[in-house]
C-alpha cells in the first residue's frame, strides 16, 4: 500500500494536499481559481471593504479585476484600479496631498494587503525576506506602467 501511494504521488501534482486536489491558490488551475475567488475571496474581501465603506455592499469581481472580469482574463494587476505613484518620494507626496489618500492607503496596508495574501496563502512582500511576495503591485499598476 505504502509503495503504491508513493508511486501515485509521482503522477499527481499536488499530492501533499490530499485526495481532494490542490488547496493552495498557487497550485490551482484557472477554473479552480475562478471557483475559489467566487466562494471565498469575494465574500471575505467584501466584508473587509464594507467595514471601511458601506458602498462596497455591491462589490463584485470587477471592483478588483476591472475589465478583466468582463473579458474573462481576470489578469492582475488591473489597469482600471487607481494608479499608484511610481517612486517612494512620489508616494509620500501623494499621502500628504490629501487626508483621504492617507486613509485609503492605511486601510489597504493594514487590511486589504495582508488579508489578501493570507487568502491566497502567499508570502507578504518584504524587500529582504520575500522580494517577490504579494504586494500593492499585485492589484494596482503604477504611474507610467501603462
Ligand atoms: C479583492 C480583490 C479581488 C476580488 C474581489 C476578486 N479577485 Fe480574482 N484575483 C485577485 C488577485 C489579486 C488575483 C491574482 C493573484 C496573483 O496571482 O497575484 C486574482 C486572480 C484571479 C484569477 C486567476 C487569474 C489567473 O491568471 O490565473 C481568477 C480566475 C479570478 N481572480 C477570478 C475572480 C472572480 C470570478 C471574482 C469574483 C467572483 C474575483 N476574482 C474577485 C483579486 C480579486
Ligand atoms: C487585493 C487587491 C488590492 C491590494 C493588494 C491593494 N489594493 Fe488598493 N485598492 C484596491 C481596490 C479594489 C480599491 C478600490 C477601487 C474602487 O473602489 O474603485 C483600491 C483603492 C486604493 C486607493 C484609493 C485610491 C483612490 O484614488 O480612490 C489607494 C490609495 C490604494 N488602493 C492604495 C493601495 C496601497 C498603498 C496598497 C498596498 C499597501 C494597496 N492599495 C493594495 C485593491 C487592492
Amino acid at each position: 500500500m505504502k509503495r503504491i501511494s508513493w508511486v501515485a504521488c509521482l503522477f499527481v501534482a499536488a499530492c501533499e494536499s490530499g485526495p481532494d486536489g490542490p488547496t493552495s491558490y498557487e497550485d490551482m488551475n484557472f477554473a479552480q481559481r475562478y471557483e475559489f475567488m467566487s466562494e471565498v475571496v469575494l465574500p471575505q474581501m467584501q466584508e473587509t471593504f464594507v467595514r471601511f465603506d458601506a458602498k462596497y455592499e455591491s462589490m463584485t469581481c470587477a471592483t478588483c479585476h476591472g475589465e478583466g472580469a468582463s473579458d474573462g482574463s481576470f489578469a492582475m494587476p488591473s489597469p482600471q484600479l487607481p494608479l499608484l505613484p511610481a517612486s517612494e518620494e512620489a508616494f509620500f507626496e501623494y499621502l500628504e496631498e490629501d487626508p483621504e489618500h492617507l486613509r485609503w492607503s492605511n486601510f489597504m496596508a493594514e487590511e486589504v494587503w495582508p488579508d489578501m495574501a493570507e487568502l491566497l496563502e502567499v508570502p507578504v512582500y518584504d524587500p529582504k525576506a520575500a522580494p517577490t511576495g504579494f504586494s500593492c503591485s499585485n492589484c494596482h499598476m503604477h504611474e507610467g506602467q501603462l
